[in-house]
């Protein structure tokens, strides 16, 4: 569910229509749903009631400030995966305690920035990583808790490029050699082992791939324990995904993934943590563009819009689906059009959609993509020297612009010339 409707024929954010939006900060942009944001937090939140846990937002699906903050706010941790990450969760006010670091290649100063701002722990992704670590932490003379992320081998039947869990990916360490790294992390003066971390991939629809990895872990959890590891935390990464096409059957819910959760882990006594990213994000936005002509091929229409490839990769990078609707409601009766969806970037990559049926649309109309919330502002980049676009935060009837358009003199200030030019 999320909170772009239809309102008296036209698309609305909330209380806001859209229309007005694009006429305040112009076309294309990002608008968030401040209702939708926390309404899905408050579903994984809702979801482990009963146990000790915390749900850490996945800071890389969306990382402006004040998303940050409204989510922290309703109670959130963040997952980060940089030192710019980290630096955003404490910039929007998010205590160390609630900062959980991920990733595969974290560097010397990643660690240092996250160990003297503080810290709830590393997930640790490798023995190199861990005694990179471990010094960084002793030179500090302070220790830092961790867990270690295993790779538990198992399919997440989603996108190649998002899975994460299978042993040919980069990601953790082999769970057939956990007892030996957990036993080698022990040893380590700097590090403290609080638990273990799991996570197997984005947009699962499913939750078969889930119950796998967790059982792996929970038995995992036995055999740590057993060899005298303290494990009081379990970090299950994220992943569960979204519908992005409203005519798919729904992924599982929340209450689902949570009731697996509780149903698998109940009985060890452990905290839980999960990260998800997509679910809280994703339908809380929307890209909204502007139709800028409609071109007959010869065997098809373009309709070409002003957003492109670059501040919308997902349809180009993993050919993904997204709704698209006129901003207009078309009137119930309309005879649907069928249009290639493509954007102004010279390459014929910067394709939303092909042989897209969708009401008919002219030039100057707009037109919205829906679910974009998650990895589309944060994926966008200056391609073609297209600046950055904007960013809208909606509350109710009040809207704001949380990241403004640079100029073309901002675009290109950060550019310095060499003093031999
Ligand atoms: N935790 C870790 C360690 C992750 O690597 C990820 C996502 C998440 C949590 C959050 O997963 P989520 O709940 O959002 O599925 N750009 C791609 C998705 C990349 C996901 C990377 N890792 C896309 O647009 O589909």
């Amino acid at each position: 569910m999320d909170h772009f409707l239809y309102r008296d024929g036209a698309l609305y954010a909330e209380d806001v229509p859209v229309a007005e939006i694009a006429a305040a900060v112009g076309t294309p942009f990002y608008v968030y749903s401040t209702a939708t944001l926390t309404r899905h937090f408050k579903l994984f939140d809702d979801a482990l009631d009963g146990i000790d846990h915390l749900v850490c937002f996945a800071m890389k699906s969306l990382s402006n400030q004040a998303v940050i903050k409204v989510l922290a706010d309703a109670g959130a941790g963040m997952d980060v995966v940089s030192g710019g990450e980290y630096f955003r969760a404490k910039a929007a006010g998010v205590a160390g305690e609630k900062i959980v670091f991920s990733g595969v290649g974290k560097t010397v100063d990643e660690m240092r920035l996250a160990l003297e701002g503080g810290i709830r722990q590393f997930n640790v992704e490798s023995e190199p990583e861990m005694i990179v670590l471990d010094q960084v932490a002793q030179s500090l003379d302070v220790v830092a808790p961790i867990t270690v992320r295993v790779n538990p081998d198992v399919d997440a039947k989603t996108h190649a490029k998002i899975s994460t869990g299978k042993k040919e990916d980069k990601f953790g360490i082999p769970i057939s050699r956990a007892r030996e790294v957990y036993a080698m992390a022990a040893k380590l003066p700097g590090l403290k082992v609080i638990g273990i971390d799991v996570h197997i991939g984005s947009q699962l629809t499913d939750l078969t791939p889930f119950e796998a990895a967790y059982l792996k872990v929970a038995e995992l959890t036995a055999q740590l324990r057993a060899d005298g590891h303290e494990i009081s935390r379990l970090d299950l990464g994220g992943g569960l995904g979204i519908p992005y096409a409203r005519s798919n059957e729904a992924p599982p819910l929340p209450s689902d993934y949570g009731a697996l959760i509780k149903r698998t882990f109940e009985d060890l006594d452990v905290e839980i943590e999960i990260e998800p990213g997509r679910l809280i994000s994703g339908n809380a936005g929307l890209m909204v563009s502007k139709v800028i002509y409609i071109k007959d091929g010869e065997d098809r229409q373009f309709m070409i819009i002003d957003g492109a490839m670059n501040d919308l990769i997902r349809p180009a990078m993993y050919e993904a689906h997204h709704d698209i609707v006129p901003v207009i409601e078309p009137k119930v009766a309309t005879a649907p059009a069928t249009y290639d969806i493509v954007g102004p970037v010279c390459e014929s990559g910067d394709t939303f959609a092909k042989s897209r049926a969708m009401a008919p649309v002219k030039a100057d109309d707009l037109i919205a993509f829906r679910s974009a919330g998650a990895y589309g502002a944060v994926m966008a980049s200056e391609y073609n020297s297209r600046p950055l676009i904007p960013e809208v935060l909606v509350n109710g009837d009040q809207f704001a612009v949380i990241r403004a358009r640079p100029t073309y003199e901002e675009m290109i200030a950060r550019d310095t010339l060499p003093h031999w030019l």
